[in-house]
């Protein structure tokens, strides 16, 4: 578990966090390597449906960054997916899985700093938290075989 260097998916929309983490790239402020990011128009076009392939996929942790609330370009699209993330949130606790493993995220394009605290403390969370539930179960199926 000592070496153990979680995956983790970041949504970002592409005014704001996409932006942002660009920002951190031109202010060379780094942040691991473990978060990959997809953009996305605006956080209100992810379902809770693609968190959950992302988890079922094998991301460790997944993260939703939107616009500041008030801020989205669709106008209640952040809010919608506040929404679906506390949605996830919930049938992962039912699954008995840790919550903790998605989050949503608010950054303007300018907090490139945010961005990469984000990152950071997301990744520090998931390593404490350990590899997600699907791949130890694969894991402990492929040491049974
Ligand atoms: Fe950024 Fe909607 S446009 S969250």
């Amino acid at each position: 578990m000592e070496n153990y260097e979680p995956e983790i998916v970041a949504f970002c929309c592409h005014y704001c966090a996409y932006t942002a983490a660009d920002m951190a790239g031109s202010k060379r402020i780094s942040y691991p390597s473990n978060v990959k990011i997809i953009r996305v128009p605006c956080t209100g076009k992810v379902d809770a449906i693609h968190i959950m392939k992302a988890l079922e996929k094998g991301a460790d942790g997944v993260y939703v960054a939107g616009c500041l609330e008030g801020d989205c370009h669709f106008k209640t699209g952040n809010t919608r997916a506040k929404h679906r993330v506390d949605r996830v949130k919930k049938i992962l606790e039912d699954l008995g899985w840790e919550a903790d493993r998605v989050a949503m995220v608010n950054m303007s394009a300018g907090m490139g700093e945010r961005f990469a605290k984000t990152a950071l403390e997301f990744t520090e969370k998931i390593k404490n938290l350990g590899p997600n539930p699907v791949k130890q179960t694969k894991s402990e199926t492929q040491a049974a075989s």
